[in-house]
């Protein structure tokens, strides 16, 4: 049996002083959860979500790094920064970045290699658009991403990583995948690591579902066999909200 891991993805939201009021509500609220807990704040919260939490069953994580160790990359954070400070985990290749950032595969690619030389665990996005899916190609586009995202990294480093599959038509519009769609593609991307890994890779990595997740649809969705969980934007953002999708299964 995999374990649920629920993401937060706090995006452009939220200053230090409000991190530490969120964490002063939410930590109580999620702390029998059997569920992991991440979540991914802005970089100017980072020390207030670290101290926030410190000594709970919750982690933080970043939402990019930069590949470079260090150098003239102005407005960057690099994985020796974020390591040095003890971050764990980072989305990478959130279609955000991918649409306003022009990041492309192989820049994805590279951060997720410098990620895991740094001992942080990459929370990879992927997904189709609205159009994508109408042509009938989001499998295309899905299975494009994972080969060219994933090239040249192992099977158990592959195995420690958190794949989350965001279908962009769905993400901060309200509309969600049906669960029965939302687990087909899960299927997908397993099916395609068990090709690239093996079974015993396909079979331990978790691939979590994110798109206008709410406490409302969190249990159908995550009940799903190959959904191992979620990344939360919007409803991470209130405590009662997101505690009531970490606690899904109670
Ligand atoms: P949403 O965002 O839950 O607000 O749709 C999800 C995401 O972009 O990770």
């Amino acid at each position: 049996m995999r374990k649920k891991v629920i993401a937060g993805n706090w995006k452009m939201n939220h200053n230090p002083q409000e991190t530490t009021k969120f964490f002063e509500e939410f930590n109580d609220l999620v702390k029998d959860s059997n569920n992991e807990i991440i979540i991914c704040v802005p970089y100017i919260d980072v020390n207030a979500a670290l101290e926030g939490t410190k000594g709970t069953n919750i982690k933080i994580g970043t939402q990019n790094l930069n590949h470079e160790e260090a150098g003239a990359l102005t407005g960057d954070i690099s994985c020796k920064m974020l390591q040095d400070i003890g971050i764990k985990y980072t989305i990478i290749g959130h279609s955000e970045r991918r649409e306003f950032h022009h990041e492309t595969d192989e820049f994805v690619n590279l951060k997720i290699k410098a990620a895991i030389e740094h001992d942080i665990i990459p929370i990879l996005c992927v997904g189709e658009t609205l159009f994508e899916r109408e042509k009938g190609i989001a499998k295309y586009k899905i299975v494009t991403q994972i080969v060219l995202d994933l090239d040249g990294i192992s099977g158990e480093d592959v195995k420690n990583m958190i794949i989350a599959y965001e279908p962009i038509w769905a993400i901060g519009t309200g509309k969600t995948a049906s669960s029965e769609d939302a687990n087909e593609v899960c299927k997908w991307i397993r099916d395609e690591i068990r090709s690239m890994y093996g079974d015993e890779v396909a079979d331990i990595v978790t691939i979590q579902y994110g798109g206008s997740v709410k406490p409302g649809n969190a249990k159908e969705l995550f009940s799903m066999s190959d959904i191992d969980g979620g990344l939360v934007g919007g409803a991470s953002l209130k405590p009662d909200d997101f505690a009531k999708i970490v606690n899904f299964d109670k």
